[in-house]
């Protein structure tokens, strides 16, 4: 009996399996290149490529980081989810999602700093001053009313994905970007509510989860991507960890999105995953990615209990039948 083979029920949602197709912006790979649309529209490519993936059996198609403003745009061709022409787009690519029996879900993103200089007119912004460094630009403290203004953007976005027809929501408060950017303390020197302690540097990431959550209503889920790889050398810790988790938890969040660089790996001077600390702290079911692309690990993951959800990145990316694939050679 496979754990990554069975089903699992999040509120109304019935997951088929455990196995996810983490969001991944495609648009850097070459042979994928040029196939999101013009101005953030959804193209057919790109509709193909998600359709494929449900196709073969997985059960969450997480489609990839879409903006919610136009200069937080990482990429010339990124989807957007941050004007009403973006509707049609997302809505026929949920269809075939859910033609497929996959649930869908689709991440919502804010770059900040790590967005293009070409697509930010106004320059790149993020929790606080930074002068150029290397081929990076400058980036510019936000203010609280900006601050406010891109949670907006968030809930605007995600009521639109909703009405697309899209059944998860994810945050992305992972890799850096805006809302990531404002739990780093090298990145956060703000004095104000958003910045110093970890309740400040979190108030982005927690008031973003909160006013979607209201705007959307219970029905649809809510999820959160974090990562805690990029805060090692500043001692994020196991206490901060439980601060965040319950943070994301009374927030309105259904499950926990973790990205890690290896679901095996030990954490805080113990030989515990990531998953396994974030489990041991919530009972909200965890997704984890990071290293799965052999079926026996993505297996292992469930059934060891390292998470609930195997997401499998780059190697679905490869080989869009995957999961077709992980079911014949675990024999589910
Ligand atoms: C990614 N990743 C990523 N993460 C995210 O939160 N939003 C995104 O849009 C993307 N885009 C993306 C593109 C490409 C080309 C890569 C390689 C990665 C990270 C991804 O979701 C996943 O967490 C990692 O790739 C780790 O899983 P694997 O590849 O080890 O299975």
């Amino acid at each position: 009996m496979s754990a990554l083979f069975s089903p699992m029920t999040v509120k109304r949602f019935t997951f088929r399996n455990r196995v996810v197709l983490p969001p991944m912006v495609c648009v850097v790979r070459p042979e994928l290149a040029h196939y999101a649309g013009v101005e953030g529209v959804v193209s057919e490519v790109s509709i193909e490529h998600y359709a494929r993936r449900a196709q073969a059996g997985t059960g969450l198609i997480m489609v990839e980081a879409t903006a919610v403003d136009e200069g937080g745009r990482c990429w010339e061709g990124a989807m957007g989810a941050y004007a009403d022409r973006h509707l049609p787009g997302l809505a026929r690519l949920a269809e075939r999602i859910h033609e497929a029996g996959a649930v869908a879900g689709i991440q919502l993103v804010h770059h900040g700093p790590q967005g293009s200089p070409d697509l930010a007119p106004d320059g790149l912004v993020g929790p606080s001053d930074a002068a150029p460094t290397g081929s990076r630009p400058a980036v510019r403290g936000l203010t609280v009313e900006e601050i406010h203004a891109i949670e907006g953007r968030f809930e605007e976005a995600a009521e639109r994905v909703v009405q697309a027809g899209f059944d998860l929501v994810e945050v992305h408060a992972a890799h850096g970007f805006l809302l990531d950017s404002f739990l780093l303390q090298a990145r956060n020197r703000r004095q104000d509510e958003y910045g110093g302690d970890l309740d400040g540097r979190m108030r982005i990431v927690l008031e973003t989860c909160r006013r979607i959550r209201r705007r959307i209503g219970g029905g649809p889920l809510l999820t959160c991507r974090t990562c805690l790889f990029n805060k090692r050398e500043e001692g994020f810790g196991a206490e901060d960890l439980e601060t965040l988790v319950g943070g994301l938890e009374e927030a309105g969040n259904d499950l926990l999105d973790v990205s890690t660089d290896g679901v095996f790996k030990g954490w805080f001077g113990s030989p515990r995953s990531l998953g396994q600390w974030v489990k041991g702290m919530t009972g909200l079911p965890v997704i984890a990615a990071g290293g799965l692309g052999d079926a026996r690990d993505a297996e292992r993951a469930v059934s060891e209990g390292h998470a609930d959800f195997a997401a499998v990145g780059t190697a679905m990316l490869d080989d869009a039948d995957w999961t077709r694939r992980a079911r014949e050679e675990l024999g589910a």
